[in-house]
């Protein structure tokens, strides 16, 4: 795992940003995994000013979400393919068909979640997944506990991540209580990694992810274990 300290979220977001460019020059049809949450903003913002003055096109990118809400539909201004849309699809020369989230309102969840796993695969598996982490070491929806060797599956979110995502909703009771997330496993076969980590709430989960042991008690512990994983860290707002 290699840490790059920006000195800002600006900064990091730039770096993020360069790297996706590069993964995108690099190969003929790139996979992108994609995370939502506010941390990967400050990126998609950076992707479409490069797309609008012509450096990068998404023509030939394809891409996977990490996760969506259990019964949200795509229209739902909380759903995460409402957030994908909004914040970078809508701007970029990318075809809507090669946009992947998961289906939150599948009538059959175990079906989608298999499904999704499959689709990942046959698309030659991902190139470079982005990611976010949650104060209690979350990645993707993945939390404490979740087996390393998970797929994508329907997961119940920790009372500490809704209280967490709640600013977005109206009160407590609107915020789903489960998700769809790719696994654990479905993250680390991703070929390259970026983890962005900003904010003061993400202080601790930081240093146990630089200093702490490898455990599923921390689900991002296990990118110590990835061969070709970059952290990118906000330094300025986690001093
Ligand atoms: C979002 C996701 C989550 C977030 C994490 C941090 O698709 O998979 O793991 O990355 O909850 O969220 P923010 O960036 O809002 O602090």
């Amino acid at each position: 795992m290699k840490i790059i300290e920006a000195k800002n979220y600006e900064e990091m977001s730039r770096f993020a940003s360069e790297k996706v460019q590069a993964c995108i020059d690099e190969n003929i049809q790139p996979n992108l995994g994609l995370a939502t949450g506010s941390t990967p903003i400050g990126l998609y913002k950076h992707l479409i000013s490069s797309n609008k003055k012509g450096d990068v096109s998404f023509r030939n990118v394809t891409t996977f979400n990490l996760d969506e809400y259990v019964k949200l539909s795509e229209t739902d201004p909380n759903s995460y393919r409402y957030f994908m849309n909004e914040e970078l699809f809508n701007h970029v020369d990318i075809d809507k068909n090669n946009t992947h989230v998961p289906n939150g309102k599948a009538t059959d969840l175990d079906q989608e979640c298999l499904d999704y796993e499959n689709k990942i695969r046959e698309a030659g598996g991902i190139d470079l997944q982005i990611l976010g982490i949650g104060a209690n070491g979350h990645i993707g929806f993945n939390e404490p506990g979740t087996s390393f060797q998970s797929r994508t599956q329907i997961v119940k979110l920790d009372e500490q991540t809704r209280v967490a995502n709640s600013r977005f909703f109206d009160s407590m009771d609107d915020v789903p209580t489960h998700a769809i997330t790719t696994g654990i496993g479905t993250i680390m076969d991703s070929k390259e990694i970026i983890l962005l980590i900003s904010g003061s709430a993400k202080k601790e989960a930081y240093e146990r992810l630089i200093n702490g042991e490898v455990s599923e008690e921390f689900p991002a512990s296990v990118l110590q274990n990835h061969s070709n994983c970059i952290v990118i860290v906000d330094k300025e707002s986690i001093s």
